[in-house]
C-alpha cells in the first residue's frame, strides 16, 4: 500500500490500463453470458443508495419495506399472492436457500434427496455439497427435454424436494412444471423452480403472445421460484431473487441474528451484510421500464435470436440443437463431431461463448447488449471457422 494517496485522475488512468483486457458488453464479444449491462437509470439509483445495508434491516426500515413490496409485486407477476422472499447475490444463492428450505421442512428424512433434471445449473451441486443433500438427476430425451418418467422414477421416501427449470442454462428450455406438480401432489415434497434466467423473460413473452406453458405460482404445488434481476431484469450485478409462496416458511426455517444494532429479525439469506442499493435500483428499473419497456426488450432479443437461428440452419456442418424457446440459441454439429474445436476457434476471434460438453453444444444467449451487426460479424467468423475445420 502506498504511503501517500494518489490523485483521482492518476488512479483512474491506472485502472483504465489494468482493466483494458476485460471484455465489454458493447463490443458484442460477450455472447455466452446471462448477464448484461444494467439499465443506466438503475446504475444512477444504485450509486445514490450504495451504502444501504439490509444485513441490518432494522436500521434501514424504508429499504426493508421496499424489498418486501418489490418481492410481493414480482410475486404477483409470477402468479402468486402475498409472496415473500429475499433478494440475493444471484441465482446460486437463491437456489441454495431453496434447497435448505426443502431439507429443513422435512426433519424426519435422515438422508435427504432432491430430484432434478440433469440440465439443472451447477449451483444445485454446490447446494447439495454444502447441505449434505443427495441429488438424483433425471435424464433428458433426445430433444434435450426432460424425461418425465425417469424424473418420476427417482422420487422415493427420502425425497424432500424436486426442482423444475424455467429457462435452462444450456438452451433456455422450460421443464414440464405442471406435470412435475401433478407427480408430487399430496406428497410432502418442496417444489422449487429455477427461473434465474427465465423469470424476467417468460411473463413478457406471454404478453407478447408466445405460447408459454405454466411454470410459476399458477402451478398449485410450486413452493418457490428463483428469478434474477441481474440476468434479463437488467439489474445491478450482482442481484438475484428468491420468491416463496408460503409465509410460514420464514418462521419455520429462518435464521436469526441477535446482536444487530437494528434488532433481531428472521431471514433466509446466507450472507450477512447485504446490499440494499441493488434492490432499490431494481425497484427503480421496474418503475422506469414498466411492462411495456420489458416487453420491448424481450421482443428485440427474440427477433435477434430468431435471426441467428435462421442463419445457423443455412450453414452446412452445424445445426440448431433445438428451436429457441427463449433468447438462447444452441448450436451443435450435424455429424456429431465435437463442438469443442469450433468453440476454441471462436474464442481466438474474441467470441466468448462457453461450451456444454455433455450436450456437445455451444450457445448464444441473446442478451440486450447484442445487436444485429454483432450477429452478422459472428456468423461471418463462424462460417470461416467451419470451412477451416472442414466440418461437414
Ligand atoms: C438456470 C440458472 N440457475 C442459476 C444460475 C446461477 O446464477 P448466478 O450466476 O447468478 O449465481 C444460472 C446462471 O447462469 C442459471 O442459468
Amino acid at each position: 500500500m502506498l504511503e501517500e494517496g494518489l490523485k483521482k485522475q492518476e488512479i483512474l488512468k491506472i485502472l483504465e490500463e489494468k482493466l483494458k483486457n476485460d471484455f465489454t458488453y458493447e463490443s458484442g464479444s460477450i455472447l455466452g453470458s446471462m448477464c448484461t449491462e444494467p439499465l443506466e437509470f438503475g446504475k444512477e439509483v444504485y450509486l445514490k443508495y450504495i451504502s444501504k445495508n439490509l444485513g441490518d434491516p432494522g436500521l434501514f426500515l424504508g429499504t426493508a419495506t421496499l424489498e418486501e413490496e418489490l418481492i410481493s409485486e414480482i410475486g404477483e407477476i409470477f402468479g402468486g399472492q402475498n409472496i415473500i422472499g429475499t433478494f440475493t447475490t444471484g441465482g446460486s444463492e437463491a437456489n441454495l436457500i431453496a434447497m435448505r428450505i426443502a431439507k429443513k421442512l422435512r426433519p424426519d428424512i435422515k438422508k435427504p434427496e432432491v430430484v432434478l433434471p440433469i440440465s439443472a445449473h451447477i449451483s444445485f451441486d454446490k447446494a447439495a455439497d454444502l447441505l449434505g443433500i443427495k441429488l438424483r438427476k433425471a435424464k433428458l430425451k433426445g430433444n434435450y427435454e426432460l424425461d418425465l418418467s425417469d424424473f418420476e422414477s427417482l422420487i422415493n421416501k427420502n425425497t424432500c424436494g424436486v426442482v423444475g427449470i424455467a429457462g435452462t442454462t444450456s438452451l433456455g428450455l422450460i421443464d414440464p412444471i405442471e406435470d412435475i406438480g401433478k407427480i408430487i401432489e399430496g406428497k410432502s415434497i418442496f417444489f422449487h423452480i429455477d427461473a434465474a434466467f427465465g423469470g424476467f423473460i417468460l411473463p413478457f413473452l406471454k404478453k407478447l403472445n408466445y405460447n408459454i406453458p405454466p411454470w410459476d405460482f399458477n402451478v398449485k404445488s410450486v413452493g418457490s421460484i428463483t428469478a434474477d434481476p441481474h440476468k434479463m431484469g437488467l439489474g445491478i450485478i450482482p442481484s438475484g431473487g428468491l420468491f416463496i409462496r408460503d409465509e410460514s416458511i420464514l418462521q419455520k426455517t429462518g435464521f436469526e441474528v441477535p446482536y444487530l444494532a437494528g434488532g433481531n429479525f428472521k431471514h433466509f439469506h446466507i450472507v450477512g451484510t447485504r446490499p440494499g442499493g441493488t434492490i432499490i435500483a431494481f425497484w427503480a428499473i421496474l418503475k422506469s421500464l414498466g411492462i411495456k419497456g420489458f416487453k420491448e426488450i424481450v421482443r428485440r432479443c427474440m427477433v435477434n435470436a430468431h435471426f441467428l437461428a435462421e442463419r445457423i440452419t443455412e450453414i452446412e456442418g452445424i445445426k440448431l440443437a433445438t428451436d429457441p424457446i427463449m433468447n438462447v440459441v444452441g448450436i451443435t454439429t450435424e455429424n456429431g463431431e465435437s463442438i469443442c474445436n469450433i468453440e476454441e476457434e471462436l474464442r481466438k476471434k474474441n467470441w466468448m461463448l462457453g461450451k456444454f460438453t455433455d450436450f456437445n453444444l455451444i450457445r448464444v444467449v441473446m442478451m440486450p447488449h447484442i445487436v444485429r451487426e454483432h450477429i452478422i460479424k459472428f456468423i461471418e467468423d463462424l462460417e470461416k471457422i467451419i470451412k477451416k475445420l472442414k466440418i461437414t
